[in-house]
């Protein structure tokens, strides 16, 4: 199947240019090395490693197993600042090709980071935090749109990439809602220079995610995605049978009170209809999109 690319994705080594965005608990080192075997850019949180040890013995099991371009994010107002510094420096260690921050300044990360090389992306849900990151020296903002899995935006990514496009030098990358190639194709058409999807990798053969939790996203539509800030403080979206039931108490799910038992997934589940292997899943897109371009003629 044929390539497709972007100034970044070339940038970068990539395949197509496509990244699986970082889950907190959902993603991991199967994840990146599969989807460094597909030729996009896989990544996962360093926090998804529960020890500085543990996250150590990740970046050495997938530096064993591939060359490619893989990303780490670093959260990092939501990261215990001893913790967060560690995770920089085992990056810098082993030389992790992209770090993707969030939830924070990146300024001192992208200080250290650009003379080591490291391509450093951040995202965001507006212009005013984008112009922010910009400034610091990011390589890349993610634009997080309406309907995105984990911490969403509110504005519609019709109106969301064209305008931070617009508006700022650095490329943008788009997120939120992409489950398929037709929406990749959308993104790029809107300026987009990656496509950085989410939910449509939680049913992914390899992820960490539970059988049950990847059921539900497979069976899951747009309606059952509730968009609220009652779990973490922040705006986020999740699959509304697994949310506490504030009218009803007692039918509250079982367990119901963590974010690990409450499950994130953004609106696009309702084109995601099957667990695959990624390899497939980047198959599938690729054909997507292509019969998406093959159609605007
Ligand atoms: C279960 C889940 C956990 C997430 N955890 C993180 C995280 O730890 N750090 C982060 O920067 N983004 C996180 N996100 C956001 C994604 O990286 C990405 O922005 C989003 O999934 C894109 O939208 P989509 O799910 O509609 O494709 C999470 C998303 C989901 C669905």
């Amino acid at each position: 199947m044929a390539n497709f690319s972007t100034p970044l994705s070339r940038r970068l080594g990539l395949r197509y240019p496509i990244v699986a965005s970082p889950m907190f608990i959902v993603s991991n080192k199967e994840m990146i090395v599969a989807c460094a075997e597909a030729g996009i850019l896989g990544s996962m949180p360093s926090l998804n490693a529960r020890t500085i040890e543990a996250f150590d013995a990740d970046l050495a099991w997938i530096r064993e197993r591939t060359d490619k371009p893989f990303a780490i994010n670093v959260t990092i107002g939501l990261t215990d600042p001893e913790r967060l510094e560690q995770d920089v420096r085992k990056c810098f260690e082993y030389e992790v090709p992209v770090m993707i921050t969030s939830y924070g300044n990146p300024t001192r990360i992208v200080q250290e980071a650009k003379p080591r090389g490291v391509t450093v992306f951040h995202d965001v849900i507006n212009l005013r935090h984008a112009k922010k990151a910009e400034s610091a020296g990011v390589d890349a903002i993610i634009g997080v749109s309406q309907g995105a899995g984990g911490h969403a935006g509110r504005i519609n990514p019709y109106v969301l990439l064209p305008f931070l496009r617009e508006n700022l030098t650095v490329p943008v990358i788009a997120a939120g809602c992409i489950s398929g190639g037709e929406q990749v194709a959308a993104a790029l058409s809107l300026g987009a220079e990656l496509a950085y999807m989410g939910t449509r990798f939680i049913a992914s053969t390899e992820c960490g995610a539970t059988d049950d939790y990847k059921k539900a996203v497979v069976d899951s539509d747009h309606t059952d995605i509730v968009y609220t800030d009652q779990v973490s403080g922040i705006h986020a979206n999740f699959i509304k049978q697994t949310l506490p039931d504030t009218e009803n108490p007692d039918r509250t799910p079982e367990g119901a009170k963590k974010w690990k038992d409450i499950w994130s997934a953004g609106q696009g589940v309702t084109q995601v209809t099957e667990v695959k292997p990624i390899a497939d899943i980047v198959d599938d897109i690729v054909r997507e999109f292509h019969d998406a371009r093959a159609r605007l003629g």
